[in-house]
């Protein structure tokens, strides 16, 4: 790929790295946007498993919602079509606490937040730029790691992004949850989902969401494309075969040096001296 076409891959937007899947009119027009008091946000940093959660709180619902495309990702005629839904939406996006649109946090919309060991994210995420043709070519592992830790990355720094949220642990209308506690014990994190959310749900259901819900149960379903390939609620692809990599907690492991570790350690200890997890 020429570096012209490489370039016209992302754009900056208020200090923030968006693809161009993003458009900077569509990025502007956001805080005008216009949400219903009955909307879901479901939040993340890219690479967290939102795919996951999303596939979770789908099977939640017995009445009939919509899980929309995220809420940054087209160009400015993208809030008319989400005006036009006259189900439930529920609606994911990338964006950190202060771009979301004004109008979510007035109207206490439910939000919740997934996080993820952001070791891990990292090494998702840097596979993802690998097989991406939507995101710019990464040349190593190495190269990937500095403009992971420096925020040279798509959405930003991991550690602006927590933290904007985090600073809204004590919202009520805000559910905290974290990818290790999914993988540790799905049933208990469900029933939480189901509480936040006010859904009836019995414990059979609970048991069949999480079977349907597996890292095994959602590649098939992908790969034998039950579900639509082209919905994601990544704003950052359309292939949904991109997605479904290992679903592993620890893979950074196999991926950081013990020097790169260091570093992330020392980074993190610094950055995040003033959060309260
Ligand atoms: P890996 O790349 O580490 O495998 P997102 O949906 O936010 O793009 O996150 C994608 C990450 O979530 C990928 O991580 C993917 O494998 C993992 N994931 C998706 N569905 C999962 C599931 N059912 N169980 C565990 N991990 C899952």
């Amino acid at each position: 790929m020429s570096n012209s076409s490489e370039a016209e891959l992302t754009h900056m937007f208020r200090g923030i790295l968006f693809t161009s899947r993003s458009s900077p009119e569509l990025l502007k027009s956001l805080d005008a946007f216009d949400a219903r008091e009955d909307d879901v946000l479901l939040v993340s940093y890219p690479k967290s498993g939102t795919h996951w959660l999303a596939g979770v709180i789908t099977k939640l619902y017995d009445t009939q919602i919509t899980v929309t495309s995220p809420i940054e990702f087209g160009d400015v005629s993208k809030l008319e079509e989400l005006n036009k839904l006259s189900s439930k939406r529920i609606i994911p996006t990338h964006l950190d606490y202060n771009m979301l649109p004004p109008n979510f946090k007035n109207k206490k919309c439910k939000m919740i937040y997934l996080s993820r060991n952001p070791k891990d994210t990292a090494v998702s995420m840097y596979h993802y730029y690998r097989d991406n043709p939507h995101l710019p070519t990464i040349d190593s592992w190495t190269a990937f790691f500095d403009l992971f830790l420096k925020g040279n990355v798509v959405c930003g720094s991991w550690f602006d992004h927590f933290l904007s949220w985090e600073e809204h642990t004590d919202d009520k209308n805000i559910l905290f949850l974290f990818y290790e506690d999914m993988k540790k014990d799905l049933p208990e994190v469900v029933k939480q989902i189901a509480s936040f959310l006010s859904l009836n749900v019995s414990d059979k259901d609970i048991q069949d969401i999480c079977k349907k819900s597996s890292f095994s149960a959602m590649k098939n379903d992908t790969e034998k494309e039950n579900s639509d390939p082209s919905h994601t609620v990544c704003a950052l692809t359309s292939n949904r075969k991109l997605i479904f990599r290992k679903g592993a907690v620890g893979d950074w492991k196999n991926h950081f040096t013990p020097k790169q570790n260091m570093r992330f350690e020392e980074i993190f200890k610094e950055k995040m001296k003033l959060s309260k997890m």
